[in-house]
């Protein structure tokens, strides 16, 4: 994503990764997964012939910029795995040996706070055989993108944040960002690599607790009369105090960040002698909030054994086909524990699906293939194209019209009067 918005920008971008495949795809102008707005950004830098990819890290050594963007897994304790960081930094060390270029390092992927000081810049030292400053600097900068939005965020940031232990090289990061926003820089804060590695870490802690805070408000909104946490966050949000994003309720968060991030946050408060309390709650709230799809449709259906269940969307968010820890899984295999049979519908994240489910469940094509003779339909994703279809036609294709809406995407007022039965996140029933 980095390389690319930077290709397009007139940058010369080398891209540096192991998997010969995925070089392959991108040297073809073809994106490995699903980005909007991606393949045609790969197809203007392809054009320009600024990005070029190989798998020979000695290539870094021509770069005045190095910037580290490898993932940082979890392992099973919650810790990140920074194996990869480590490697990455090392062939840095490596590459620079025989070069006379002086070489700004920026680590982009998601750290623990000490990983500049305690693995990248060790790193390269112990490779290269010289000491920080000599000819190489290290600064901690980590993105705030989101999937399906990647080049709005790029190109939009709300904020850049730049860690290091020298005021030079965070200046020259900070020029780099000068020209490319321009004539727009977004507010630019300079810090230790600490803070700067913590900020990441806490941005996506807070707004995973904003979403697990309004969750648990839906939950108490269900049990009183007229309930309706829809309008509770409309209400909520219109504090500028508090503001309307990220108060959307649903069945939870997924994906590659919040859960790996609020359990690395979680690790590292206990590795310091502190309890995060605060976030246990708000993890543990998420890892229940799934459940409650399986929970309405028992509550509809009684039994699922044999029951044909309908599961919109499986990817953990809309405009992207990443179904790394997307709710949909445990929701479709609990349905499945439960004996039910499981058609599933997703515009984008069908072939990640097949990988998962196999032919444990049925694979439709399109939404209203997936819900035909359903007995109950659950929303699982937000995605547009579900947004407008109407109560009448769950009524005319279901053999039972009974919507979960797992994401608040339809008009409560609307469904509970059109005939179809409707139970949905943070609704009285
Ligand atoms: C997140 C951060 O937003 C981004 O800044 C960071 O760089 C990476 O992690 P991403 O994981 O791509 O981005 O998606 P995001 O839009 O934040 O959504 C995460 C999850 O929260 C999704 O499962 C989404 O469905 C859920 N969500 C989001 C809600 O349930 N309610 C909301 O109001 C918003």
């Amino acid at each position: 994503m980095t390389a690319v918005c930077f290709a397009r920008k007139g940058h010369t971008v080398i891209g540096i990764d192991p998997h010969v495949r995925r070089l392959e795809q991108i040297r073809n102008a073809q994106l490995p997964f699903f980005e909007p707005g991606l393949g045609d950004y790969l197809q203007e830098a392809a054009t320009k012939g600024t990005l070029s990819t190989t798998e020979d890290t000695s290539e870094n050594a021509r770069a005045d910029l190095a910037f580290i963007s490898v993932g940082t897994p979890s392992k099973r304790d919650g810790r990140i795995d920074l194996r990869y960081v480590k490697e990455a930094a090392s062939a840095i060390g490596r590459s620079l040996i025989r070069s006379d270029r002086h070489q700004l390092v920026i680590i982009r992927s998601t750290v623990t706070p000490d990983t500049a000081r305690r693995v990248v810049i060790p790193a390269i030292e112990r490779e290269l055989g010289k000491e920080q400053g000599v000819s190489f600097d290290v600064c901690s900068n980590p993105e705030f993108l989101r999937e399906g939005s990647a080049i709005h965020d790029t190109e939009f940031p709300d904020r850049i944040v730049i860690g290091s232990e020298r005021q030079l090289s965070a200046k020259k990061l900070e020029e780099f960002y000068h020209e490319f926003h321009a004539p727009n820089l977004p507010p630019v804060l300079l810090t230790t690599h600490e803070n700067a590695a913590l900020i990441k870490y806490a941005s996506n802690a807070f707004l995973a607790t904003k979403i697990s805070f309004i969750n648990c408000m839906g939950n108490i909104a269900e049990r009183i009369p007229t309930g309706d946490v829809s309008i509770i966050a409309k209400g909520v949000g219109l504090d500028r105090r508090i503001g309307p994003d990220f108060l959307r309720a649903g069945l939870g968060w997924g994906g590659s960040c919040f859960p790996k991030d609020v359990d690395a946050l979680l690790e590292l408060g206990r590795r310091l002698g502190y309890r995060a309390e605060m976030l246990e709650a708000t993890a543990n709230t998420n890892r229940k909030q799934w459940r409650k799809a399986v929970k309405f449709a028992k509550r509809a259906l009684g039994s699922l054994h044999r029951k044909r269940i309908a599961v919109l969307g499986l990817a953990f968010k809309p405009e992207t086909d990443d179904m790394r820890a997307a709710v949909s899984i445990p929701v479709i295999e609990a349905l499945l524990a439960e004996g039910a049979i499981v058609t599933v519908y997703d515009p984008a994240a069908m072939k990640n699906a097949r990988a998962i489910f196999r032919n444990r469940i049925q694979y439709a094509t399109d939404p209203m293939e997936c819900v035909a003779s359903a007995d109950c339909c659950i929303v699982t994703t937000d995605w547009e194209d579900f947004k407008n279809i109407r109560p009448g036609t769950f009524i005319e294709k279901m053999r039972r019209p009974i919507v979960i809406d797992g994401r608040r995407i339809y008009d409560a007022t609307e469904f509970l009067r059109s005939g179809v039965m409707f139970l949905a996140i943070g609704l009285a029933s």
